[in-house]
Order: structure tokens, then sequence, then C-alpha cells
């Protein structure tokens, strides 16, 4: 009998979301889409010309990635008044990597990572398989989604970061600039990391304090800024992504050092991609246009059609992919989403997979085709009435 890892649940099963979405087949308005590719986006011609360039033909191995890219990386930076040094930018091949480098430097098996909650559903699991805990940091619903510092403070003493997201998915909302302030003073303190996950801070909606801020610049506490190619040009299929390291001097210079070994011993980016970066960057500022404008369009739409009903609300969002809406808690959001595909074809996310505080709520996404969306939206306040 082999012994399987505990760091993957003993019991792989699926949801009842899942089964039901795999006993229904085709999905007519799927409202949870988060893969840009899927959206009849428009993408520029020849964004991805650079893939053929003969310079990909010859392997330079280099832990961090190609100088020219890094330096690309760091340009990005500056649409936030912030100079970044290509010296202390890191290649990873996607976020989920660049946790888990993270995880490995700062971490021992059996320490904790503090990680906002409601929050991106994947920090269980990307923390459980590099063998550590979580400890919650709650985001306040009634107080915009600011953290309770407070909670931060009880962490345990086997914590080495705290993980913020910036703007939230799926809240939508900015850490504030005292919340930083305040969560860069405790780490500094106690010695921990900040992680600041930025993958949408290049989509502000409503926008809000701290939306036009990067925390890639901050020097109070070591920090690690994460960016990538998956949200900020809408690339997820490329597997490129970044880590900026910034902080006390002597700290950068450290975490630097065993980044560099823990990245060579993966070398995980690919050269073509990575030497195709720079003018991928430079031309993805009409994708950011075309998501923007799609989830702009899309939440005006979706508070049209959800004025008319006063059970419904649709809380401000301050950035990001995502809406939340808040329906009369009736039924219990897994049953609601349940019954949302099963009777009426649409594929909702249901709030718990974020653990969002409250009954009632689903999460939908704002990249949705609009035609899909609209019809989708009627489906969903149909459903709503008939069960009032
Ligand atoms: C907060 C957050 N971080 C990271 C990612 C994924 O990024 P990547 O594709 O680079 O792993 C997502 C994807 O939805 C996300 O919501």
């Amino acid at each position: 009998m082999v012994a399987f890892s505990r760091r993957v649940p003993q019991r792989l099963e699926s949801n009842r979301l899942t089964e039901a979405a795999a006993a229904r087949g085709e999905i007519p308005f799927d409202l949870s889409v988060s893969n840009p590719t899927a959206c009849g986006l428009p993408y520029p011609d020849g964004l991805l010309a650079g893939l053929a360039d003969p310079a990909g033909l010859r392997y330079r191995p280099d832990p961090f990635g190609p100088p020219g890219t890094r330096a690309a990386v760091a340009r990005e930076y500056e649409r936030w008044g912030a100079r970044v040094d290509p010296a202390r930018v890191v290649l990873t091949a996607s976020t989920s990597e660049a946790y888990s480098l993270l995880f490995k430097l700062l971490c021992d098996p059996g320490d904790t990572v503090v990680t906002p909650t409601p929050s991106y559903p994947l920090f269980d699991q990307l923390s459980r398989l590099d063998g550590l805990a979580t400890h919650p940091l709650p985001l306040d619903p009634d107080d915009d989604w600011r953290p309770v510092l407070a909670a931060a403070h009880a962490a345990p003493d086997t914590t080495r970061a705290v993980i913020v997201v910036h703007p939230n998915n799926p809240t939508g909302s900015y850490l504030h600039p005292e919340d930083a302030d305040a969560l860069a003073s405790t780490c500094r303190g106690r010695g921990w990391a900040v992680i600041a996950d930025e993958v949408f801070l290049p989509f502000p909606l409503a926008g809000g304090p701290g939306s036009e801020r990067s925390f890639a610049t901050r020097e109070d506490a070591l920090t690690f800024t994460l960016g990538g190619l998956s949200k900020s040009a809408g690339l997820p299929q490329l597997k490129l992504a970044w880590i900026v390291v910034s902080g006390p001097e002597a700290l950068v210079a450290a975490a630097l050092a065993r980044l560099e070994y823990i990245a060579d011993a993966y070398l995980s980016v690919s050269t073509p991609v990575a030497l195709a970066a720079p003018q991928i960057l430079s031309a993805s500022a009409t994708v950011r246009s075309a998501i923007s404008e799609r989830c702009r369009g899309n939440l005006v739409i979706l508070r049209e059609l959800a004025a008319g009903l006063p059970a419904v609300t649709v809380p401000s969002v301050g950035g990001g992919w995502s809406a939340l809406v808040r329906l009369p808690a009736v039924l219990d959001d897994e049953e609601m989403a349940v019954r949302l595909l099963t009777e009426r074809g649409v594929a909702v996310q249901p709030g718990f997979l974020f653990d969002l505080p409250m009954d009632g709520a689903i999460v939908l996404s704002l990249l949705t085709p609009e035609p899909i969306w609209r019809k989708g939206l009627a489906e969903i306040f149909d459903a709503v009435r008939s069960w009032l």
C-alpha cells in the first residue's frame, strides 16, 4: 500500500455544483467564465509574433529570466508612479508558482501564512501543497471590506507572511493605505513578509483609497509584489508572471540570493515566452482597454437590471473582473447556484467558494460576453422573483 502525501486531500470529491454542471452538459449562460481568451475579446493581430523570434532557439538559463524582460516588467510599474529596479524582478511561470517559490523562501513545513478572507479560493490549496497552515485575516463587509487588523496581530508564532490581494477577488476592494501601513508595521515588528497580489491592479472600476498605489516600492517591510500576463495582458496560456522584491536593503539582498537558489532548481519560465514578453507588454494596453470596457459595460447593465428588484443589491466594485451580487437569502448559496444551473442554464459562482461571510451572495464574471450577460441576468432575476 503506497502512502500518499497529506498535502493532497485524501478524498478528492467534486462538489454538488460541479456534478450538476457535468450532468447538464452545455451551459447556455455561463456568467462564471474567468478565462479571458474564451470571452470574445479582441486581441491585436501579431500579439504573439515575438514567440517566433529566432533568439528563442538559444537556451541561456537564467534563474530570474532575461534582463530585457525584467526591465520591461519594471517599466510596467511606471503606471503607478513606482520606479522598480529590474534587478529586483523575478520571472515565474504563473502567480501560483510565485506563491510556491515564496512559501519555500519564507516558510518551513508546518509554518503559517495569513490569508485574507473572503478571497481567492486557491490560497488554501497552494499553502497546503507547500505543507503550510493558513490563519484568516477577515475583511469586514460593513467597513468597505477593510481587514480586521486585530486578527493579524493574533496570528500564531509560526506565521511567516501576510498575503494581501490588491484589489481583492471577488470583493474588488483595495487595501486602504492606512491598513497597508499598519500591516507593514506589524510585519516588520514580527519579522514577517508581505505578499501583495496585484494581478487585478491594472483593472480599476470604481477605485477607492489605495487604488492608485502599488506595493512594489514599499520599503518598510520585506515585500513581494505579484503580477502577471494572465490578467495584465489577458493571456493566462502564456504562463508568465513575476515577483518584485522590495523592503529594507539587507533583507532584499538576502531574499534575492535565496530566491535565485530556488528558481535555479526549476528554471520554469519558457525562453521564447520570456523573450516575447517586452513586446507583448507594450502591446497589451489595447487588451486591457477591451477588458475594462467589457467590465464597465457589464456593471452598468447589472445595475440597471437589478434596480427594479429591491431585495437585490450590487455592492460597489473597486476593481477587478468580478461582481458580487446579494440576492435574498431564501436558499443557501450552493442550492441557489445549483438551481440556477439546472433550472435556468445559468452558471454562477456561489459565495461560499470564496468564504463570503453572508448568505445569498453570488459572484459573477464581468468578462462575460454582453448578450449572454443580459440573458443570464434576466434568468437569474426571474428565478429570484419566483423564489420570493
Ligand atoms: C487573486 C488572484 N491571483 C492570482 C490568480 C492567477 O494568476 P496566474 O494565472 O498567474 O496563476 C488569480 C486568478 O484568478 C487571482 O484571482
